[in-house]
């Protein structure tokens, strides 16, 4: 009885968790479109944990396929939900893109898990949900200011679709996952060039583009840049297994932040790559992004203590990994 569906655990933080999951002796089942990542992370899931893994192509938003899926496994005792697209800047372009598939993806399973009687999810929530908020850090009984996009209101919406739903669920709020997995066989393999700061850092670093823009200089910040709090996609991997375990045991409904508890700006950020990975980064400042905001970063104390939960690993050892991530997909 240690089945666990994993939908989009196929992409960079479920294919972490996945691991996790197999590590803790769960088996996960993951349902993923490919739409934004490869099959080689099912490869390198399959090489690290020398298990095979279930693996099924279809799409979350298929109420029929999904249900298909569930019905012929037995001893599955939740479910964790990543897949989403998450692209801010795309969601501004193509918001519709961005409703249908986040939303109707939560929608499907939440059906197929309710005639199925499979209580528990795990829900892939974001700090976005807070808006630009007015005090910081912020903890989970922060309201939800105006959302800064459409992929923002959609984790707004599924957050509060979970909490209509009659499932027990736990909404993990991550802040900015950056990091990969030492093995550099599992990692972010987004189709789509990323608009997050530390690929693009590893791409000026790796010489595949000519320069970092940092979007912003005048920010009401120590330095002028954005500041973020930044986690270690292993951290975040750990923290749904104790979240899941959590879920099962408690049968309620809870949210939870997941960061380091500190802020770190885009200008440090850089520094720390170029002293740490010894790679200079060439870069100039540039306009601010629409959608951006100035400063956020959490107050890990609930996690800390309801879960049981924080963070391991340091900013300087994701960007360590990160960078090996970047070399690693060069040789490709
Ligand atoms: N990476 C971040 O910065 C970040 C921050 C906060 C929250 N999140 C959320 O965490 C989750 C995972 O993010 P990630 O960084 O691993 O992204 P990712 O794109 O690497 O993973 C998402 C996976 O879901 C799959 N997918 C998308 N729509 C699907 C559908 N309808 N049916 C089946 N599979 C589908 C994609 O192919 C991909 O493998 C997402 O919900 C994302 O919104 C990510």
């Amino acid at each position: 009885m240690n089945k666990v569906i994993v939908t989009g655990g196929a992409g960079y933080i479920g294919s972490h968790t996945c691991l996790k999951l197999i590590e803790k002796g769960y088996e996960p089942i993951i349902i993923d479109n490919l739409s934004n990542t490869n099959l080689e992370n099912i490869r390198g899931l399959e090489i690290i944990s020398k298990k095979k893994v279930f693996f099924y192509n279809i799409d979350c938003c298929d109420k029929w396929k999904l249900e298909k899926i569930i019905k012929q496994k037995i001893g599955i005792i939740g479910a964790i939900h990543f897949a989403a697209f998450k692209s801010v800047e795309e969601s501004v372009k193509f918001p519709e893109k961005y409703y249908r598939n986040n939303i109707d993806s939560l929608k499907s399973l939440l059906s197929v898990m309710k005639t199925n009687k499979l209580n528990n999810i795990i829900f892939s929530s974001s700090c976005s949900v807070y808006g630009n908020p007015e005090t910081l850090p912020v903890h989970e009984q922060t309201l939800f200011k105006k959302a800064e996009s459409p992929y923002s209101e959609t984790k707004q919406l599924c957050e509060k679709m979970i909490n209509k739903s009659e499932l027990f669920s736990v909404s993990l709020r991550y802040f900015n996952p950056i990091g990969s997995h030492d093995s550099g066989l599992i990692g972010d393999r987004s189709l789509n060039s990323s608009s997050n700061i530390v690929p693009i850092i590893c791409e000026v670093a790796s010489g595949k583009r000519d320069k970092l823009v940092i979007n912003g200089n005048d920010y009401n910040t120590n330095d002028g840049s954005c500041v973020r709090d930044y986690i270690h996609v292993e951290d975040l991997a750990d923290a749904h297994i104790k979240a899941l375990k959590y879920c099962i045991k408690n049968k309620n409904k809870s949210i939870f932040n997941l960061g380091i508890g500190k802020g770190v700006s885009v200008k440090e950020l850089v520094k720390l790559f170029q002293k740490t990975n010894n790679k200079k980064i060439k870069f100039e400042y540039g306009p601010r992004r629409s959608g951006d905001i100035a400063e956020i970063y959490s107050d890990t104390k609930k996690s800390n203590k309801i879960l049981n939960w924080s963070a391991k690993k340091t900013v300087k050892q994701a960007l360590i990994s990160s960078w090996k991530w970047e070399l690693q997909k060069h040789k490709k």
